[in-house]
């Protein structure tokens, strides 16, 4: 079966939104994308998924390499630019500049990168693999920085929300949960 993006059943899930920025022929980019995930800590990876036709794939198959910002929650405008318009057809980061928005030159990469995003890492092309519809690109993390201060953006059911902290239950209580877990413990026979 398909699971198309605004069936409320693909809205169920919970993302950051990532901000891939890229180099190419019509100059910088940058996408959103809330498929970033982190996949691996040693080495550590992060899978992007991109649909076929958008102007930063061509980028990054070219450059074999893109930046991944975490937007911050003051950076919700940022998302919509470079959510709703294509590079190729738009200069997203000249108009992010005129709103306010600022970037920097990345360490190790050509891509720009996001000033003020929760986090900043720049990635090399470790691998591309086609799933379904879209294209997973695979990055290694050759460089990383974070901002403390800087929350997240999420997304779900279409909306962008903030974080907040639920408590995880006292120690009372985990006590009391374990001693249930232990009663369920399988017993294997060679123990
Ligand atoms: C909140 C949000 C999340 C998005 N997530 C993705 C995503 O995970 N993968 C994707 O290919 N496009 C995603 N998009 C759509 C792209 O950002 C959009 O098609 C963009 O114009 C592509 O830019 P480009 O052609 O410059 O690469 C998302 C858009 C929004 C607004």
């Amino acid at each position: 079966m398909d699971l198309p993006w605004n069936d409320p059943r693909s809205q169920k899930f919970v993302t950051t939104i990532g901000l891939i920025t890229t180099e190419g022929t019509d100059g910088p980019n940058i996408m959103t994308c809330k498929w970033t995930h982190h996949i691996s800590y040693n080495p550590g990876l992060i899978a992007i998924s991109l649909g076929l036709k958008k102007a930063t794939v061509k980028n990054i198959r070219n450059t074999k390499e893109f930046g991944i910002n975490l937007c911050s929650i003051d950076q919700l405008v940022l998302s919509i630019i470079a959510g709703e318009n294509s590079g190729s057809n738009y200069d997203k980061i000249g108009a992010s500049k005129e709103l306010g928005f600022e970037f920097y030159r990345a360490n190790k990469i050509k891509a720009l990168m996001v000033k003020g995003a929760s986090l900043n890492i720049e990635c090399k092309l470790f691998q591309e693999i086609t799933f379904g519809d879209y294209i997973m690109f695979i990055g290694e993390a050759i460089d990383a920085t974070h901002n403390p201060e800087k929350q997240p953006l999420v997304y779900h059911d279409g909306k962008y929300w903030s974080l907040e902290p639920i408590i995880k239950p006292k120690l009372q209580e985990r006590e009391s949960i374990q001693k249930v877990i232990e009663k369920h413990k399988r017993i294997k026979e060679n123990q």
